[in-house]
């Protein structure tokens, strides 16, 4: 008995590693990833590093199909694991292997694989769906925009349930390829790169590529017929924009914005460092909704936003996100001051830059049109609720907060921590916390007095005027 415990160590070892997990050990990966305003958005378990979308979709019928092959890696021993996503699967594979599937609720697809999945081990599932982005709404709305000539997927904080199933939280990003077959005649828009196109039997794939960290909600779907721009910058990225043929009165306004798009983002590489991604662009479909979207590499336009003539400035907010928000992304949803209070603020410098007005001009004008009694001020940016998420405040009131440290701390250090945080958590993740605790480390002042002041008390503070430091 004794002898057969004097083994050599690495048949030891071997032996030792053969013993499987007993199967109390695994568990269920958790339906949520923890986010504080969406406890199902995510899930645990895992870590995506790739996914495959291989779409076909049919703009007359609105029908999408598909089939994606996730690549991950599990982060616990998983006797299951959930996706995020609102179609409705088929046949799901994990390992190759059939797996047991069931629709929950809340967007959750539950997966149970023929055999669980051990820690720290590389997992492939390959998931086959279908269905009509525009008949799911939750809670009474949707990320996909049916247009005459197609249809649209592109919504904050979520968008991915709409087309592609995932594990939908900015915390597990990943690379894309995006492959979508559509009838000729209409084009695909997704991220990155266009790799290649080829037609046979009345329709075309596009082969889209996005070769660095993407949220799930940065990633985009757009088919219809568009007119395509195509350039390439002066250090080689190839540049691609694309305008619905139906943006009637708007297609010029359009264009003279979106076109400047290499030029903004020339400028913001001077206030933020390097540009992080592999492409650059926008494309504008023919929404009718309004607003417009950080799409990683090629923002989305609603045709909305240039009714007034060009509106560079709406390109300056949706290019200043590539740096603040889809390089550096939020570690939690209540962090969207990282995000929105970073674009807007770009959009005041970029006034200050065309002699359009000051950042401290604007922010004397933006503290003065608010009364004190104005719910604008109740809304802390710093922790807005997932109601407010998108409040004006978290944009406005979030320039205010950096207008008040660049007066707290000077042009010198406020400029250095602009460059410096996009590096600092390159492709990552941050919280609040992180940028207060940044600018502390980076100016060597304490600011947590400022940032509360700013970001968490619900009243309006004292003007945040021009000091010696900030002159
Ligand atoms: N991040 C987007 C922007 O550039 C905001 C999207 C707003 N979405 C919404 N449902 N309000 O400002
Ligand atoms: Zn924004």
């Amino acid at each position: 008995m004794h002898r057969r415990l004097i083994v050599p160590s690495a048949l030891a070892a071997s032996l030792l590693l053969a013993i499987p997990a007993s199967a109390a050990d695994f568990k269920p990966g958790a339906p949520g990833i923890g986010d504080s305003y969406y406890p199902n958005s995510g899930n645990g378990g895992y870590d995506v590093s790739h996914y495959d979308l291989r779409l076909k979709y049919q703009p007359a019928t609105d029908l999408l199909e598909g089939t994606a092959t996730i690549v991950a890696t599990t982060t616990q021993n998983l006797s299951r694991f959930n996706l995020d996503l609102g179609l409705k699967a088929g046949e799901v594979r994990v390992n190759g292997r059939v797996a047991k599937f069931r629709a929950g609720g809340d967007h959750e697809l539950e997966v149970t694989p023929a055999v669980p999945l051990e820690k720290n081990k590389s997992v492939t599932v390959v998931v086959r769906y279908a269905g009509k982005p525009s008949e799911l709404k939750i809670g009474g709305w949707t990320a996909w925009h049916r247009t005459p000539d197609g249809g649209v997927a592109a919504q904050e904080p979520d968008s991915a349930v709409w087309w592609f199933p995932s594990n939908d939280h900015p915390l597990d990003k990943a690379t894309f390829d995006v492959s979508v077959l559509v009838p000729d005649g209409t084009q695909a828009i997704s991220n990155g790169v266009l790799q290649s196109t080829s037609s046979r039997l009345g329709w075309t794939r596009y082969n889209w590529r996005s070769n660095k960290p993407q949220a799930t909600y940065l990633a985009t779907l757009a088919v219809g017929k568009f007119d395509i721009t195509t350039d390439k910058t002066a250090a080689g990225l190839p540049v691609l924009n694309a305008y619905s043929k139906d943006l009637g009165d708007n297609a010029g306004s359009a264009r003279a914005s979106i076109e400047r798009t290499v030029e903004v983002a020339e400028w913001l590489e001077s206030v933020f460092g390097p540009y992080p991604f592999n492409s650059l662009g926008g494309y504008v479909p023919n929404v009718t909704s309004g607003y417009a979207l950080e799409t990683q590499t090629r923002p989305f336009y609603s045709p909305r936003q240039f009714a007034n003539g060009a509106n560079v400035s709406v390109v300056v907010h949706e290019l200043a996100h590539q740096w603040y928000g889809d390089s550096v992304s939020v570690a939690d949803w209540k962090d969207i001051w990282v995000n929105e209070g970073f674009a807007r603020y770009s959009q005041w410098l970029w006034s200050e830059k065309e002699g359009e007005g000051t950042a401290q001009e604007i922010a004397d004008y933006v503290y003065q049109t608010r009364a004190a009694d104005d719910p604008f001020w109740t809304v802390k940016p710093g922790d807005p609720g997932a109601e407010d998420q998108f409040h004006i405040a978290v944009y406005d009131r979030g320039a205010l907060a950096l207008q008040a440290l660049r007066n707290e701390i000077g042009d010198e250090d406020f400029f250095a921590i602009l460059k410096g945080w996009p590096q600092e958590h390159a492709y990552g993740n941050a919280s609040v916390a992180d940028f207060v605790g940044y600018a502390e480390r980076v100016s060597g002042k304490p600011l947590t007095a400022l940032f509360d002041t700013w970001l968490y008390q619900p009243v309006k503070p004292s003007a945040p005027t021009a000091t010696e430091a900030g002159i």
